[in-house]
This record gives structure tokens, sequence and C-alpha cells, in this order.
């Protein structure tokens, strides 16, 4: 008995600001961040919040439509009662209270779901996945929505160049289904590392009580060491791959595309001449949306399976790294 894919879908918010449009901020040119990022442009929320880009995400993945290459029609529409469980993956809610998970669930009238949010940083979808299949197993839930959604452009600095130029606002989903007869999901492996040198961060503010003796440490924006986040996520995503791998006894020649967490070109390459694998087989869509955070991963794969390449039978890897720190990566097949 397996957990797997069977739909997915993606949503960006209509305002694409591309590289150009970012030197209106900060002191940057566009051909600076292109080779540095493989980023050309990201879109930002101005008017719709997380809950309307998850949703629209949500509801192309209700529909259930081909999405696979040759050998699948697609499963058609999923009715909203189907749904018994919905895992949110962000750190960029709307509100603290009610959470994501229960504004999707009464937006989209899922009756059945059970609802919640998980913060895992960029790495929240595969968190989020690993998380929805152990319970599908154990508690019997027949199909999952799993999100990952962020409008990052509320918690970025648009005055710090090194860390605005990165990130972009994104809605991702899949809907994951029990199935007897599919392997689906083969192997997870999911680590954390110690933020030792705070190297990712994003502090909080909070109103304060009478009694309140300690003052705000850090700033509710996103502050990162680029040159530390960039060695730590070669070095965790070389060592998640291996890991899984190892734990699957699969080879890295049979694993047939990979959707890595889209931050930065430069690390996919990396990994793919670590690894001595052709640059066709990654998903690479970070020219137009930057990093996106827990997105990134569900809207990568989104592409992937709308591009056809994907057949029944075939084995993806999905990969993420974040803050936290943390790292997950989970190999399925369709
Ligand atoms: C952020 C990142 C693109 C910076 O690239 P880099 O090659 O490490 O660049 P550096 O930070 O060493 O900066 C090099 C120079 O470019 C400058 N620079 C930084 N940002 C710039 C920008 N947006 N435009 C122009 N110049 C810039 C720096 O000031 C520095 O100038 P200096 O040498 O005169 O001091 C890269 O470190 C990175 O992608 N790190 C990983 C980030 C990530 O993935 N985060 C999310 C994890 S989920």
């Amino acid at each position: 008995m397996g957990v797997r894919i069977i739909a997915t879908g993606k949503a960006l918010p209509k305002l694409r600001v591309d590289n150009d449009r970012i030197k209106d901020f900060v002191d940057t040119d566009s051909e600076w961040i292109t080779s540095r990022t493989g980023i050309e442009a990201r879109h930002v929320a101005e008017e719709e919040t997380a809950l309307d880009i998850s949703v629209q995400a949500a509801r192309q993945a209700m529909r259930g439509d081909g999405i696979f290459g040759a050998g699948s029609l697609g499963v058609g529409p999923i009715d909203t009662s189907d749904i018994g469980l919905l895992i949110f993956a962000t750190v960029t809610p709307d509100m603290l209270v009610p959470s994501m998970g229960a504004l999707v669930k009464k937006e989209m009238g899922l009756e059945n779901a059970i609802s919640f949010d998980l913060n895992a940083a960029c790495s929240g979808f595969i968190f989020g996945t690993w998380v929805a299949e152990s319970l599908m197993r154990t508690a019997g839930i027949k199909r999952a929505l799993v999100i990952g959604s962020e409008r990052l452009s509320r918690i970025v600095n648009w005055e710090d160049r090194g860390t605005c130029i990165l990130f972009g606002d994104g809605a991702g989903a899949v809907i994951l289904e029990l199935d007897p007869e599919k392997p689906g999901i083969i192997g997870f492996h999911i680590q954390n590392y110690d933020d030792v040198g705070d190297a990712l961060t994003c502090g909080m503010s909070y109103k304060t009580t009478p009694f309140t003796k300690e003052t705000q440490k850090r700033p509710m924006y996103l502050e990162m060491n680029g040159t530390q986040v960039f060695r730590f996520a070669v070095g965790a995503v070389t060592e998640v791959m291996e890991k899984v791998l190892e734990k699957t006894g699969l080879k890295v020649t049979d694993i047939n595309y990979f959707v890595p967490h889209q931050a930065n070109i430069r690390i996919i390459s990396n990994v793919a001449q670590k690894f001595n694998i052709p640059m066709e087989k990654f998903q690479v869509s970070i020219e137009n949306t930057g990093n996106t955070s827990a997105a990134s991963v569900p809207m990568a794969l989104d592409d992937l399976l709308r591009s056809g390449k994907v057949k029944a039978g075939d084995k993806v890897m999905l990969v993420g790294f974040g803050g936290g720190l943390s790292a997950g990566a989970i190999i399925m097949e369709f």
C-alpha cells in the first residue's frame, strides 16, 4: 500500500516584478541577479492574500486533470468531502488564529478535513508531505491535501539587496491518495541541523505587557548570511539525497527527475555536478518565481508534471532545505 500524488496545482499573484524593477528600491543590476541566482523575475502579492493564492492552487489540484505523460489521463474532479487531512506549510500566514489550514478548509468547504499549519521554512512542503504520508497510513485517511504557500514579500526587507532580490510569493498544492495498488512514495530522509551562526532568521513582533523586561532581539524581516546558507544548502542537499538513496536501495541513475527547492540555480548546478547528474533531469522554475520557500517544491513539481515529461512508472526525487536549519528528500514513483 502506498501514498501517491494524484494531482497538483499552483498559483502566482498577478504582479510580476522583474529584476529591473528591483532597481527602484536597491542598488543592484539585473545581470548581477541573474548570473548569481538564475532569477529574472518574481511575483509579488499586491491585493491577493495568502489565502487567495492557496485556494486557487488547491482548486486547480482538485480538478484532477491529466498532468502526466503517456498513460495517464488524470483522476478527474475530486470531491471536497474526500479530503480527510489538510496540511498547510508556511512561514507567512495571513493570521495566526485561525490557522491557514482552518481558513482554507472553511473557504473550500472541506467538511471532513483535519487541518493545521506546519512551519519548517523552505523545507515545509517536504516535511508536510512526510507527516501527511505517515498520518494517512496510520489513520487510514484516503485523500489529503498538502499546500505550500508564501507571501514572503511581507517579511522581506526591501532595503537589503542581499535578500530582497531572492524571494517571491506563490502557492503550490498536491493531493495525496492512499493506494493499495501503487507504491507512490518509496522513501524519505528528513533532517534538522542547528543554525549555530543564525544564518537565516526572521524575528517576531509582540505586543509588550506591563511586565515585559526583554527587548525585541530580531527584526520582523528575513536576515540571511548568504555565503553560510549557500554552503549549508549544498552540504545538506548532498547529505539528504545520499541518505534517501541509501534507505531505498536506489542509485542516482534510477531517478528520472529531480525537483529541488528553487533557491539559487548555482546550488542546483553544484549538486548536479557532485552527483554527475545531467541538468536536464532537474526541474528549474526559479527564473520566473524566485525563492518562494514552502511553495517552491510543489510549484516546480506542478511545472514538471504539466510539461508531460513524467511517464507512468518514472521515479521523481523532491529535495528541500531551508531555515531551522532543515532539509529533506522524498522519492516517489508515478
Ligand atoms: C545571496 C547570494 C546570491 C549572494 O551571492 P554571493 O556570490 O555569495 O555574493 P556576496 O554576498 O559574496 O557578495 C558579492 C558582492 O556583491 C554585492 N552584492 C550583494 N547583493 C547584491 C545585489 N543584489 N546586487 C549587486 N551587488 C550585490 C556584495 O555587496 C558584494 O560586494 P563586495 O564584494 O564589494 O563586498 C548567495 O550567497 C546565495 O544565493 N546564498 C544562498 C541563499 C539562499 O539560498 N537562501 C535561501 C535558503 S532557503
